[in-house]
C-alpha cells in the first residue's frame, strides 16, 4: 500500500496551549524552519480553551520567585524537581507579559496594573486572569499569533496513531485524517508531543471528551516511561451531574465551602489547611469534602447525590458578575442555581494528571528528538499535587522551552531512511484499516469504557487502599484483553467517530495500566495519592518519582530520583 508522506523540519502533535507555544517558539527562532502541527481537533477546540481561573506568575511587589518557588515545592508535597520549579517561576512573568503583547486581555486594577487574584496554596495573589475565561483568551492570543507564521502548517482533525522511531531516534508520526479516513506520514527531524491529559479514563471529570491520554499512550508504547502517573488531581468544586468545573477563582474571590449544617468546615475542623481555609491546596480540600460526606454532614436532598455547598451569596451580584461571570452562567445552566442568591452544589472531580511522559527540564524524553510539554508531560513541576493556575503557565514556559530544544536537535539531525519509514507507515495503515474493517467482535466500546471508568474511580479515587487498587490493576488488564474483541459497526471512512473512539479507548486503557500499576506500589500518602492503609508520607522509602515502562509481558514500574535543592522536605502544613 502506497502511503502519502508529508515532510517538515519539526512536527508538533497537539494544537492547544503547549503545542501552539512550542510552534511559535520555533517559528520565531528560525523563519526558515517548517513546522507541521498535527491536532485531532481544530486548535480553538483544544481543552486549553476551557481553563477558567487563571495563570500564575509573580507580578506584585509583595511577591518574589522565592515565594512562588516555595509554594510550588510545598504544594507538590516535595516531589516537584526544584531545578524545574526555579526555572519555571523565573520564566513565568515573561511568558504572561508576552501573551499580553500577543493580545491576551488580562484584567486590570484601577491603576492599570495587571490584576491578580488569590488561588489555593499560593501565599499571595499571583494568579493573572481575564475574568474567568482565561483559557479562552490565552488560546485565542496564541492561535492568532501563530497565524502570523506561514511556516506553521496545520493538519487539523488528524489523529496520530503511532510514533515512528528508528533505532532510538524519532522520525515523525503516522496520522489518520479523520475527515477522509486515510493515513499519512508526517515526518520531521524532531517531534513535540503536546496532547494534554487523560482525565476521561475517569467517569466524573472536568475534562472534555478529547482528553483521552493520546500522547502519553503513544510515547508509552514507543518505549518512553510514564512518570508519577498515580498522582491524579481531584478539583474540589465540580458541578454534580456533568462534572463541569466551577473555578477555584470563586474561592479566590472570597467564596466559602459549607456542609449541610451551613458550617464552614475548613474553619471549624482541622483539615491541615490552617488559616488558608478555602484557599488551601486542592488535595487537602478534596479530602476534607470526602470526610464531611463520610461523616454524614453532606447535603443529601435534591437531585445531585451527596455534595457540599460553595457559597458565594455574601459576595454580591456586582462582584460575581464582574469577576466570575461564567461561574454564574454555568451554575444557572447546569444546576439551576443563581449563586447571587443560593449556594452551588459541588463535589470533588477529576481535573488534572500530575503524571505523564517522563521528560527532563528541556522537555526531552528517552527517545532522541522526541519532546513533550503541557499536561501530557511530566517535567516534574507539579510533583504529587499541582497548585491551581500553575498549569496554564507551565504550558507556556515548557512549551516554549521544548520547542526551542526540538529546533536545536533538528538542526543537527538526519532525516532517516524514507523507504523503511514508508513500509512502517504502510503497516500502521494496514493495522488501522483492519480495525475499521473488522466484522467480528462482541465487546461494545461503551461497555469497555464504562468498566474502565468504574474501576479507575473505585481504585484511584481521592482515598485509596490496597485491595481496591489491586482490583483496578487486575480489571484494567482484563479490559485490555477484552479490548482485543472490540466490536466496530461503522466501517466507513469519512468522519468515522466510532473508529476514533476505539483508538482513544485503547489509549485510555494503556495510561490506566500505568496509573494503577504506580498507585499500587506507592505505599504512602503524598499529595493527591492518599492511602487509607498508609496514611503518612514516607520520605525514607518513597521520596522518588515513579516510572512505568510498557512491556508486552506487562507494565514495569521503577523509580527515579527527585531533584531536591534549597527547600528541604518538611511536614506539609498550612
Ligand atoms: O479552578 C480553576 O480555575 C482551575 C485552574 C487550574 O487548574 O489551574
Amino acid at each position: 500500500m502506497e502511503i502519502e508522506v508529508l515532510r517538515h523540519d519539526i512536527v508538533i502533535v497537539g494544537g492547544g496551549g503547549a503545542g501552539l507555544r512550542a510552534a511559535i517558539a520555533v517559528a520565531e527562532a528560525d523563519p526558515s524552519v517548517s513546522i507541521g502541527m498535527v491536532s485531532k481537533v481544530y486548535p480553538m477546540r483544544s481543552h486549553t480553551v476551557s481553563a477558567e481561573g487563571g495563570a500564575a506568575a509573580v507580578a506584585r511587589d509583595d511577591d518574589d520567585f522565592e515565594m512562588h518557588g516555595y509554594d510550588t515545592v510545598k504544594g507538590s508535597d516535595f516531589l516537584g524537581d526544584q531545578d524545574v520549579i526555579q526555572y519555571f517561576v523565573q520564566e513565568a512573568p515573561k511568558e504572561l507579559a508576552l501573551l499580553e503583547h500577543w493580545g491576551c486581555p488580562w484584567s486590570r486594577n484601577e491603576d492599570g496594573t495587571v490584576a491578580t487574584r488569590a488561588f489555593g496554596g499560593m501565599s499571595t495573589k499571583r494568579t493573572w486572569f481575564a475574568t474567568d475565561k482565561v483559557g479562552f483568551h490565552m488560546l485565542h492570543a496564541l492561535f492568532q499569533h501563530s497565524m502570523r507564521f506561514d511556516q506553521i502548517v496545520r493538519y487539523d482533525e488528524q489523529f496520530v496513531t503511532k510514533l515512528l522511531v528508528d533505532g532510538n531516534t524519532i522520525r515523525g508520526v503516522a496520522a489518520l485524517d479523520i475527515r477522509e479516513g486515510v493515513m499519512r506520514l508526517v515526518l520531521g527531524r524532531a517531534v513535540v508531543l503536546a496532547t494534554g491529559g487523560g482525565g476521561k479514563a475517569f467517569p466524573f471529570t472536568t475534562n472534555g471528551n478529547i482528553k483521552t491520554g493520546d500522547g502519553m499512550a503513544l510515547a508509552y508504547r514507543a518505549g518512553v516511561a510514564l512518570k508519577d502517573m498515580e498522582f491524579v488531581q481531584y478539583h474540589p468544586t465540580g458541578l454534580p451531574g456533568t462534572g463541569i468545573l466551577i473555578t477555584e477563582a470563586a474561592r479566590g474571590e472570597g467564596g466559602y465551602l459549607r456542609n449541610a449544617d451551613g458550617e464552614r468546615f475548613l474553619v471549624e475542623r482541622d483539615y491541615g489547611v490552617g488559616t488558608k481555609a478555602e484557599l488551601g491546596p486542592r488535595d487537602m480540600i478534596s479530602r476534607a469534602i470526602i470526610q464531611e460526606i463520610e461523616a454524614g454532614r453532606a447535603v443529601t436532598q435534591g437531585d445531585w447525590g451527596e455534595h457540599v455547598y460553595l457559597d458565594l451569596t455574601h459576595l454580591g451580584e456586582e462582584k460575581i458578575q464582574s469577576r466570575i461571570p461564567m461561574v454564574r452562567e454555568l451554575s444557572k445552566l447546569y444546576v439551576g442555581v443563581d449563586p447571587v442568591h443560593d449556594p452551588i452544589p459541588i463535589r470533588p472531580v477529576v481535573h488534572y494528571m500530575m503524571g505523564g511522559i517522563d521528560t527532563d527540564i528541556e522537555g526531552g524524553t528517552s527517545i532522541d528528538g522526541l519532546y513533550a510539554a503541557g499536561e501530557c508531560a511530566s517535567v516534574s513541576l507539579n510533583g504529587a499535587n499541582r497548585l491551581g493556575s500553575n498549569s496554564l503557565t507551565e504550558c507556556l514556559v515548557f512549551g516554549a522551552r521544548s520547542g526551542r530544544k526540538a529546533l536545536e536537535f533538528a538542526r543537527g539531525a538526519s532525516e532517516g531512511d524514507e523507504s523503511s519509514l514508508r513500509s512502517e507507515g504502510a503497516n500502521e495503515a494496514g493495522r488501522v484499516d483492519a480495525l475499521r474493517a473488522k466484522t467480528s467482535g462482541t465487546e461494545k466500546i461503551s461497555g469497555l469504557r464504562r468498566a474502565l471508568n468504574d474501576t479507575m474511580e473505585s481504585g484511584c479515587g481521592v482515598y485509596r487502599e490496597e485491595v481496591q487498587i489491586q482490583a483496578s490493576v487486575d480489571t484494567v488488564q482484563e479490559i485490555k484483553r477484552r479490548f482485543e474483541d472490540v466490536e466496530i459497526q461503522d466501517h466507513s471512512k469519512v468522519f468515522n467517530t466510532e473508529l476514533i473512539s476505539v483508538l482513544e479507548l485503547s489509549n485510555m486503557i494503556d495510561i490506566s495500566e500505568a496509573l494503577t500499576s504506580c498507585a499500587v506500589v506507592r505505599k504512602e500518602s503524598r499529595g493527591a495519592h492518599t492511602r487509607r492503609d498508609f496514611p503518612n508520607r514516607d520520605d525514607q522509602n518513597f521520596l522518588h518519582h515513579s516510572l512505568c515502562h510498557f512491556d508486552s509481558t506487562g507494565p514495569k514500574v521503577s523509580t527515579k530520583p527527585v531533584t531536591l535543592g534549597k527547600w528541604e522536605p518538611e511536614e506539609r502544613k498550612y
